[in-house]
């Protein structure tokens, strides 16, 4: 099909109160759920992985798998999950990061980077940041270099550019 501009911000659904009252939860499904946008934004991500020079794609669980996997399979590239506890059967790595409320970590297994090759980083959302900060120390502990992060939405009162300073960045929506 042809490409075209699209108005991605029509594909996000603004969910007020959840998960919890006070929060505005910006929901991607919309955007997944129409093929071509999907495929636009997937293609915007792609631009950019290329630019950086990626030569694997990485991204955290689940719903960096959804931006991260059409990318890699794009650029005939391969993909790296980070995963939440308990999910990989072999020899990991793992970094532990503060929630608002409490901890979370994250898993890579050994051998899903190559040292030397060079990686992006990619997911739905960055909100405060951490689980973007979590998945580059995964990557660089196995020796990965980090040559890029791109993400669908920035939310950007949370600042959490200010947690990865010296990556490079792109979004393709800003609130
Ligand atoms: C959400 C979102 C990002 C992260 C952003 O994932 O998909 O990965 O939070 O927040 P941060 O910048 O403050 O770290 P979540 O952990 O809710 O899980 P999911 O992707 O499995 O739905
Ligand atoms: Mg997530």
């Amino acid at each position: 099909f042809k490409k075209m501009d699209i108005d991605f911000k029509k594909y996000v659904a603004n969910v007020q109160d959840f998960p919890e009252p006070g929060v505005l939860f910006r929901d991607i499904s919309p955007l997944m759920a129409d093929g071509k946008a999907y495929a636009a934004a997937t293609d915007k991500i792609v631009e950019y992985a290329k630019s950086r020079g990626a030569e694997m794609i990485a991204g955290p669980e689940a719903r960096g798998f959804i931006v991260g996997c059409p990318v890699a399979y794009n650029m005939g590239i391969g993909f790296a999950p980070a995963r939440k506890k308990g999910k990989l059967p072999r020899e990991t790595v793992s970094v532990s990061y503060d929630l608002e409320y409490g901890q979370a970590s994250l898993y890579m297994q050994k051998d899903a980077i190559k040292p030397g090759q060079k990686v992006l980083v990619v997911d739905d959302l960055m909100a405060t940041g951490g689980t973007l900060a979590a998945t580059i120390k995964l990557i660089e502990k196995l020796g990965g270099i980090v040559v890029g992060t791109a993400f669908l939405i920035e939310l950007t009162d949370l600042h959490g550019r200010d947690k990865i300073k010296g990556y490079d960045m792109f979004t393709l929506m800003q609130y």
